[in-house]
């Protein structure tokens, strides 16, 4: 099972999977097939293009088209589907729910159509947003779905339409529920690589209400050997979820982000929060570690990894945000910044 189609491969994670997939395994080809949405960016794949020729392809496609996805399946002689594809980010999504629902739960529809119909294996990236806010104690695998945003309803669809394509038609799904990804390549709208490039550039870092939130924030390596195990160790009908078993809140990391880079917490706003803000996700992983995957990084090893590669790759940042990106903040963070106040004096 060498031959992989990798949809949404141009996006933060998926390049990093596909770099770490073909750095790991000499006889592996990886098709990426992506849309090249705002968050999908050929500059992820630049040295993958250039170092693994003959092992790597790129198709620019659609998931919800699926003629496009079946030629390509059959051309490429693809044997597996990991999909990354999505719209990934919640804010976005409650701005323009509608694009989340379609390539998030259609998208996955012909997904797995293709897999079955070209008797394929399936793993499905989804997320631990699936399960809403945990306010105490950790989920489990069995625990049930409770998204509370467009994003993770949408995920959360998905995930149900993948069980049952298992359950109803035998094809060999598994599914990986991840806890918040950093590293390099994440597109700076999301929490963290929004923090450090902001503050590398001494502009304002806006936490959402008191910052007590709290995620598991895993370095996005770690993440993609667990889907890799999965992949090739995973039990046909099975969800793993995968993360590193700690919640931090947010406020905690824009300080330990501000630590690395020598910059004053005075920089922290806090601004109005989110709707429907999940006050905490956690997880239990004693599954995917019963299954072999230890996380190989602490929080600060990650955000030490992570904040050094936004301080040597300004070239790939900048670009993005002098684009769309810059619409996007305004609309975003503008009246919040506006309404906000210091975390810290000083
Ligand atoms: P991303 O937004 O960086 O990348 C998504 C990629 O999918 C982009 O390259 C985009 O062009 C592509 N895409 C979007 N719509 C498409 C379509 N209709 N057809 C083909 N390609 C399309 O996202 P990410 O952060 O890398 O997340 C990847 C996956 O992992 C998503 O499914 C997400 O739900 C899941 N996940 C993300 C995190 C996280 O912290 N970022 C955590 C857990 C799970
Ligand atoms: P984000 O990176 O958007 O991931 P998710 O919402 O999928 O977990 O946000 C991570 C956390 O950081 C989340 O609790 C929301 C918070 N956050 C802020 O406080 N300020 C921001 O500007 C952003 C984007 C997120």
């Amino acid at each position: 099972m060498r031959r992989l189609m990798v949809t949404g491969g141009a996006g933060f994670i998926g390049s990093n999977f596909v770099r770490w997939t073909l750095e790991t395994y000499p006889d592996a080809y990886v098709l990426v097939y992506d849309k090249l949405t705002y968050a999908g960016n050929l500059d992820n794949l630049k040295d993958v293009a250039e170092r693994f020729q003959g092992r790597y392809a790129f198709i620019r496609g659609d998931i919800c088209d699926a003629r496009a996805v079946r030629e390509a399946i059959r051309a490429h002689r693809i044997e597996a589907i990991v999909n990354f594809a999505a719209e990934s980010h919640v804010d976005r999504s409650l701005m323009e729910p509608g694009s989340f629902v379609q390539t998030d739960v259609f998208g996955t529809y012909v997904l797995l159509e293709a897999a079955r119909a070209f008797g394929l294996r399936y793993h499905q990236v989804s997320t631990d947003e699936v399960y809403g806010e945990v306010l105490e104690g950790a989920s489990t695998e069995r625990d049930p779905l409770m998204p509370r945003s467009p994003y993770s309803a949408s995920k959360a669809g998905a995930d149900l339409l993948c069980l049952a394509y298992f359950t109803s038609f035998g094809v060999p799904v598994t599914i990986t529920r991840g806890s918040n990804n950093i590293g390099p390549y994440q597109y700076p709208e999301k929490f963290v690589p929004l923090c450090i490039t902001n503050a590398i550039d001494d502009e304002p870092l806006p936490v959402y209400g008191d910052g007590q939130q709290m995620r598991d924030y895993q370095y996005v390596l770690d993440h993609c050997e667990g889907i890799d195990l999965v992949l090739r160790r995973g039990q046909p009908g099975e969800v793993y979820n995968l993360g590193t078993g700690i919640s931090t809140p947010n406020l905690e990391v824009a300080k330990r982000i501000l630590d690395l880079l020598g910059k004053p917490y005075s920089l922290i706003r806090l601004v109005p929060d989110r709707p429907g803000h999940d006050r905490r996700y956690a997880l239990d992983i004693s599954k995917i570690v019963a299954l072999g995957w230890r996380s190989r990084h602490t929080l600060d090893e990650a955000l030490e990894k992570t904040v050094r590669w936004y301080v040597e790759n300004e070239w790939w940042w900048r670009k993005i945000k002098s684009g769309e990106y810059r619409e996007y903040y305004r609309r975003q963070y503008a009246e919040r910044l506006a309404r906000s106040r210091p975390a810290f004096s000083g």
